[in-house]
């Protein structure tokens, strides 16, 4: 008997909708992605096109902070190096430009330290196509010396109330050996006691944090560390990628962000660096961060991480980008949000419609192995993010969905706008001429066309207590519906 009863209601909820959204019940939604964007290598930002996609990313998509790798390498004449190596010079005049193109804009830097200026470097290692140095300080004492004159200039220049809300972030990617550092974990802390201790010693309430690493990885060492020698340390700062984990899974950000979360404790944690996943260009799924693949994998990631992390950087805004070189072609698979002709890829598009997203969540009940959904309000518009994804290579079906809400029924029209192979594509343009390596003047007019976002109306159903609609989501496709409620 008591059987039976239980099917009889799970059959009567099953009809209802396939997802039911309760307005009433909401829970703070902070835009924590919102805070930093990850960008090619320092001496980009001495260009026009960067600046002009950075103040984009910032006016479209509300990016705060930016991080950037190579602030110390060469190419910003930061160490100048006579031939009389004991009499180096330093010169911050680069510098000074990036920085203070960035608070021109409105934005401020999350100041990673690195890599080293070749005058202080004890090897010729050399990282990526710009030729970072990789190798620990030849003499600490330099290195030291650098940080403290760097933090002095920029304290004068900028004031200590504006500073002190610049984190510090030593190196990148320690524990990837010979790729970013070319010796151990143990010369690493070592590395980050002399810089945080430099850094301190000029103002205390500087925030410097580390140890940056690649997949999550040094934490519990790390932690350990600093309170075994009582070394500063104000945040922790990683990063993740899906494909750092194999087999790759749906929903690994969320795992792996929560576990990081149970050792780091109470201190802010600092993911400086993720995406949609890390594939060489030329290789496997070579398109992917081109492709509407990004955009339901960034809304649902953002759905999911949001109460493990602080800073959840996307790498990167831009493709003016050189780690592997800067090819021609506008899509190359590159990381950035943005070709480097300016067109606006599926990930800008996801992180624009989440820009406007409200700052409470909506309750909701439903699930589905490949649909995840998302609804906000900011108490005069509601938004409904329904996502449709896996990860590559594995089967996902063109989905229909029955949602249903309970509160007031639109104010005006229900209105949806799609991000998927065929809407809000530069990529499928790009595709339909033919792939042209230097895109045209004409070309590149249609790429932007057909990059923009265009909105539809849906046709709801009142009911009792609200009202319901259909959508219906291609593979690796975001919808988004919105409506006014005054
Ligand atoms: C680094 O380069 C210099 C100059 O080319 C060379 O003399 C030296 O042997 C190199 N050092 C290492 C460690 O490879
Ligand atoms: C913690 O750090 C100290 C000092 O480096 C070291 O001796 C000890 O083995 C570490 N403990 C763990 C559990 O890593
Ligand atoms: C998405 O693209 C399809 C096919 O081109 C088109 O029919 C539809 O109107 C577009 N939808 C939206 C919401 O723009
Ligand atoms: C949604 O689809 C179902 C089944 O196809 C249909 O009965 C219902 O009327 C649709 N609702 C709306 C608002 O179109």
């Amino acid at each position: 008997m008591k059987i039976v009863l239980l099917l009889l209601t799970f059959t009567a909820a099953c009809l209802c909708a396939d997802f039911i959204l309760d307005t009433s019940l909401t829970t703070k939604f902070d835009h924590f992605w919102e805070r930093c964007v990850g960008s090619g290598h320092a001496a980009l930002a001495l260009r026009e096109d960067y600046r002009k996609h950075l103040k984009l990313a910032h006016d479209e998509l509300g990016f705060k902070y930016v991080r950037f790798h190579g602030l110390f390498d060469d190419d910003m004449s930061v160490v100048k190096m006579p031939t009389d190596l004991s009499k180096y010079q330093y010169s911050f005049f680069n510098i000074n430009s990036v920085f203070d193109f960035l608070l021109s804009i409105g934005m401020k830097p999350l100041i990673e330290l690195s890599f080293m200026p070749t005058a202080f470097a004890s090897g010729n290692a050399t990282t990526m196509h710009y030729k970072g140095n990789i190798t620990p300080p030849k003499e600490y004492k330099q290195w030291s010396d650098l940080i403290v004159a760097f933090t002095r200039h920029i304290i004068d220049r900028y004031g200590e109330q504006e500073v002190s809300s610049w984190p510090f972030e030593v190196w990148n990617e320690p524990n990837l050996k010979d790729v970013f550092w070319t010796s151990t974990q143990e010369e690493y802390f070592h590395f980050y006691q002399a810089t945080a201790i430099a850094i301190k010693s000029v103002n205390n309430k500087l925030q410097v944090g580390g140890p940056s690493t690649a997949g999550s990885q040094w934490i519990p060492e790390f932690l350990n560390f600093t309170r075994h020698y009582d070394v500063p340390v104000d945040f922790i700062s990683t990063h993740t990628y899906p494909t750092d984990e194999q087999p790759e899974e749906r929903n690994a950000l969320e795992r792996i962000t929560k576990r990081t979360r149970e050792f780091v404790g109470d201190l802010p944690l600092y993911y400086t660096e993720w995406n949609c996943g890390l594939v060489e260009y030329g290789q496997g799924d070579q398109f992917h961060q081109d492709s509407s693949y990004t955009a339901p994998y960034i809304v649902s990631a953002m759905g999911r991480v949001g109460s493990h992390v602080d800073i959840f950087s996307y790498w990167t805004f831009s493709d003016i980008f050189e780690e592997q070189g800067m090819p021609p072609a506008p899509y190359i698979g590159a990381f950035g949000m943005m070709t480097k002709y300016g067109t606006r890829k599926a990930s800008w598009r996801a992180f624009e419609l989440l820009h406007k997203s409200g700052n409470k969540r909506i309750h909701l009940s439903g699930q589905d192995p490949t649909v995840d959904v998302l609804a906000t309000t900011d108490g005069e518009r509601n938004m409904i993010f329904v996502s449709n994804y896996e990860i590559l290579n594995k089967v996902v079906d063109f989905k229909k969905k029955n949602i249903k809400v309970l509160g007031v029924p639109p104010v005006g029209k229900l209105t949806l706008t799609r991000v998927d192979a065929e809407n809000a594509s530069g990529y499928n343009a790009w595709l339909k001429m033919g792939q042209p390596t230097y895109p045209t003047k004409e070309q590149i007019n249609i790429m932007e066309e057909s990059s923009q976002l265009t909105y539809n109306n849906v046709v709801y159903q009142l009911e009792e207590n609200g009202f319901s609609f259909n959508v219906s989501v291609p593979p690796y496709g975001l919808a988004v519906i919105g409506y006014k409620i005054k």
